[in-house]
């Protein structure tokens, strides 16, 4: 994972690279580091254990002096403990050659014994440090010769950013499998792991290719394959912007996050939905970014769904949604697994990639793997112009804005809403929904937001509920059906922000070995809204009670059948079952985020976590 930064201009570069790196947190926070070259080339490293604020005080109790070329970078710990002689930059043995990488070195191991046996002193456990060391031994004079040398000797996936005390005038930057872009700017030049971290500075960005590295200067940047041959360059001018994220007045940005989902189902059915009197009549959706053609759509086979985490989540209610509306088969999969089992794709099959940031480094892998088999991609990501979105066929942009949060909220309803309008719109182009049930559909689907401020508004009694319940050191979350996901959704948001150990559970499987849990030091929660499942759902909360469970049940508003059953009771306004998981999820974001607070966790930036996995 990790976020990269370099500079090479006229002005100061330490303060550019500080603000640009902080735009990179999200993609780890456990230690950062700077690398500058003084004016008289001396190497000058600080790094920092944690969040960038502790490099930030550490340099202004030991200020870095004027310098025009830097890199720096944020860690999220793959190889060594996060403290700081892991934190990048890693220099080589004379201190003349400092690196940041994002990636992993897989043949890290053998590397650093050669090295050593060549002399090479280590000064940390990370994979990092024999990038330093081996563009080191091969270095005679020419750096650029030196780092494609050491391109060919490393094993993995990996963007690095070098700078020597040699050459004062030179930045330069490779990368195999971990995105990397150069910013132009004038009379200054760039290097990022993403696009809006330079994104205030400048606006020409060239996207670096898997297998070429690029040398630049404050006036030139050149562009070459590992094997020394020039690539022409091609700018692209990134005609997005990005909103910048406050707290405003919320105590953390899940928080507000949580609430802003009700704006943002809003504006994204009023961008899709069909506006004015002809279109409502007609019903026809418009999905801006699918770029694939109703008939392509309509003579698809068969759809496999790709994501990680919360997004896959997502993925799974999309197969309810989809097999529901548009009747095709769903298979969905974790984007980890579906990468190495030869799945049984070709030109018939549409995947559909979901990703909050768009650089999950498995979800990436599984794009290219379904698209070298002839499928089309179709991606539903947040984050504009990010890896993902540049290698699909179609994109459809959730537009959540940024979410700073690390526990994904807004940005899981917004790719559950994309799911209902794709498949509603798979569902016209197949004829396989009547049209008065779409127009039903479209209707209901225009009532979300407003029964989201609804649920919001129950929040005094949720808040109880989480802390009363705060204590529990084990939660069970049961569900069925197209709830089933919910309750895996509803886990893993308590256990990423708690560190509670927390288990969902398809509640039909219960009997089948999670029963064996429940005693009266579980809690456990169940979604039992009204559903052709709900009697079901009732029988299992009945067998938890049977065995002392403490039951939290989200129920359907006005259901007076299940407070017997119930030790507190969560209500949610009535929906078509088919849409519940759009309202149920909320109150299940609600009591994991009261619950981190009560037991005093960092919401915002958990531990062992990054907002964007770019490593597999
Ligand atoms: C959980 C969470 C993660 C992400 C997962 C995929 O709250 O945020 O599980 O959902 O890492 O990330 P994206 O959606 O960026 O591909």
């Amino acid at each position: 994972m990790c976020g990269i930064i370099g500079y090479v201009g006229t002005r100061d570069a330490s303060p550019i690279l500080i603000e640009s790196l902080k735009k990179l947190e999200y993609r780890g926070y456990d230690s950062s580091g700077i690398g500058l070259l003084d004016h008289q080339s001396h190497l000058i490293v600080r790094k920092s254990k944690g969040k960038i604020k502790n490099l930030e005080e550490l340099l202004r109790a030991r200020p870095l002096p004027f310098s025009n070329i830097g890199i720096s970078h944020t860690r999220w710990a793959t190889h060594g403990l996060p403290c700081d002689e892991n934190a990048h930059p890693h220099t080589d043995s004379a201190h003349h050659i400092a690196v940041v990488h994002n990636g992993i070195i897989e043949n890290y191991a053998e590397l650093r014994e050669k090295l050593k046996k060549q002399g090479c002193r280590f000064l940390s456990q990370t994979d990092t440090e024999v990038i330093a060391h081996l563009i080191s031994v091969l270095y005679k004079g020419d750096l650029k010769l030196a780092v494609q040398k050491a391109m060919a000797r490393l094993k993995g996936a990996f963007a690095i950013g070098v700078i020597s005390k040699d050459h004062p005038d030179m930045l330069i930057a490779a990368r195999v499998g971990s995105p990397l872009i150069i910013g132009l700017g004038d009379k200054e030049n760039y290097i990022a792991s993403d696009v809006p971290a330079i994104l205030d500075r400048t606006r020409r960005v060239i996207y670096l290719k898997d297998g070429q590295m690029a040398v630049l200067s404050k006036g030139r940047v050149e562009v070459f394959t590992f094997d020394g041959k020039k690539v022409r360059l091609k700018v692209d001018t990134v005609s997005f912007t990005v909103g910048s994220a406050q707290k405003e007045g919320y105590d953390h940005f899940m928080l507000k996050e949580i609430h802003e989902q009700p704006a943002v189902i809003a504006a994204m059915l009023k961008t899709c939905l069909p506006a004015g009197r002809a279109a409502h009549q007609s019903g026809k959706l418009k999905l801006e970014g699918l770029t694939i053609s109703d008939k392509a759509l309509a003579s698809i086979k068969k759809i496999t769904v790709v994501a990680c985490g919360t997004a896959y989540h997502a993925g799974l209610v999309g197969k309810y949604v989809l097999e529901a509306l548009a009747r095709l088969s769903v298979e969905v999969d974790t984007s980890s697994e579906f990468r190495y089992r030869n799945a049984i794709i070709d030109k018939h099959t549409l995947m559909v990639a979901v990703s909050q940031s768009g650089e999950t480094a498995d979800t990436l892998a599984a794009v290219r793997e379904a698209r070298a088999k002839g499928a089309k991609v179709i991606s539903i990501c947040n984050v504009i112009g990010s890896s993902l979105t540049r290698e699909s066929d179609g994109v459809l942009y959730t537009h959540a804005g940024p979410e700073i949060g690390v526990a994904s909220t807004k940005a899981y309803t917004a790719q559950l809403m994309m799911f209902y309008l794709l498949s509603l719109k798979l569902a016209q182009v197949r004829h396989s929904v009547p049209v008065r049930q779409q127009r039903k559909l479209i209707k209901d689907l225009q009532s979300i937001p407003k029964l989201y401020r609804e649920v919001l508004k129950t929040k005094t009694t949720i808040v109880k509920i989480a802390q009363a319940n705060s204590h529990f050191g084990c939660f069970l979350y049961l569900g069925r059906n197209i709830n089933y996901p919910t309750a895996l959704e509803g886990a893993l948001k308590l256990k990423e922000i708690s560190y509670i150990p927390a288990e969902g559970y398809a509640a039909g499987e219960m009997k089948h070995g999670p029963i064996a849990l429940i005693d009266e030091y579980r809690a456990v929660i169940c979604i039992a809204v009204r559903s052709h499942v709900y009697e079901k759902m009732i029988s299992n909360i009945q067998e938890i009670r049977a065995r002392k469970g403490n039951v939290i049940v989200v129920a359907t508003r006005g259901d007076r059948q299940i407070a017997p059953h119930a030790d507190y009771v969560i209500e949610v306004p009535f929906v078509d079952e088919l849409l519940s998981p759009l309202l149920t999820v909320i109150p299940l974001q609600l009591i994991a985020y009261y619950i981190a607070v009560k037991r005093g966790n960092d919401v915002d930036q958990p531990r062992n976590l990054a907002k964007s996995v770019t490593v597999e």
